[in-house]
């Protein structure tokens, strides 16, 4: 993981073709490197599927169907009509959500500002750039400043629900600083009527099984970096999340969550688990 944002890790293109080859996404989001990742990896993919493991594709489809499923949920209840999706990469999250709602919410992606630039490029080039769906630099390690979450949400409708979403982001960190996230996250929440955080987590419970802790390693040569794994089970995620400031959280198996599909067959979906946390009295 790139923490300066100097360049673009690798993983986001990756993920960025794997929406596109799932037709979860608009073919002007791929990119050379994501074509090429993803296309070098089928064999081990293929290999995988036909020994019944966990492959990249089980557990990304998994976090990202589940999350779309919660965010669904809550633009078609009503308490939820701002969006920011923080670490966006190449997901095409903003892009389906705003041609489904258009002005029934707004969108905002944020990311480092090498992949806000290519971010911003892509959207345009889809056509999906306008008042209602942004792209703005954001460094989720920032308390203050104009990268800030705290300054994007000042400037935001202070009287609208609103929900961030961050995926594949928060176990690239190590504890402390996943946990000083949580903070930053809820309070910038706080301000609004209703404040809903969505993410994916990995629970450090599976790494127990060789091939797992075998899969986590390849996954940390691909990320460049390490992955950590610091809960043990889904009630100590919750306990952070309420200890960083949020009044409810709830963490669940991405498997076990019907809109994971198909994707369910795939052993890797019951790697990911998903927390809903809110900062609201109603959960
Ligand atoms: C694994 S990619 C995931 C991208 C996207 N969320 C997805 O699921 O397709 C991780 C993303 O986190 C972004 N990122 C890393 N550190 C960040 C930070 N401090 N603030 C904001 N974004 C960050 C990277 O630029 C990259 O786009």
């Amino acid at each position: 993981m790139d923490d300066d944002g100097s360049r673009i890790s690798p993983t986001a293109h990756y993920t960025g073709q794997t929406w596109v080859q799932h037709a979860m996404s608009d073919p002007s989001l791929a990119t050379p490197e994501g074509r090429l990742l993803y296309t070098g990896l089928r064999p081990i993919h293929w290999t995988l599927t036909l020994l019944g493991q966990p492959t990249l594709d089980g557990f990304l489809l998994a976090r990202h169907r589940t999350i779309d499923a919660y965010l669904t949920e809550a633009i078609e209840d009503g308490s939820v009509s701002q969006v920011i999706e923080l670490a966006c990469g190449l997901s095409p999250r903003g892009l389906r959500f705003h041609r489904r709602y258009g002005d029934r919410i707004t969108y905002i992606e944020g990311d480092l500002p090498h992949m806000a630039a290519l971010k911003r490029q892509k959207l345009e080039q889809a056509g999906s750039l306008d008042e209602n769906h942004r792209v703005v630099v954001l460094d989720a390690l920032a308390d203050e400043g104009p990268n800030s979450l705290a300054a994007l949400t000042s400037a935001m409708d202070p009287n609208r629900g609103t929900a961030l979403v961050t995926e594949g982001l928060i176990n690239y960190f190590d504890q402390s600083t996943a946990e000083a996230m949580f903070s930053r996250f809820a309070g910038a929440l706080a301000q609004f009527p209703n404040g809903m955080y969505l993410t994916d987590l990995y629970l450090n419970r599976v790494t127990n099984a060789p091939l797992i802790r075998a899969f986590s390693g390849v996954l940390s040569v691909f990320v460049r970096g390490s992955v950590y794994t610091f809960y043990p089970s889904t009630e100590a995620a919750e306990n952070a999340l309420v200890g960083a400031g949020f009044s409810f959280a709830s963490v669940g198996s991405a498997a076990d969550h019907p809109a994971s599909a198909t994707a369910k067959r795939d052993p890797g979906a019951s790697l990911v688990w998903i927390a809903r946390a809110t900062t609201s009295s109603t959960n």
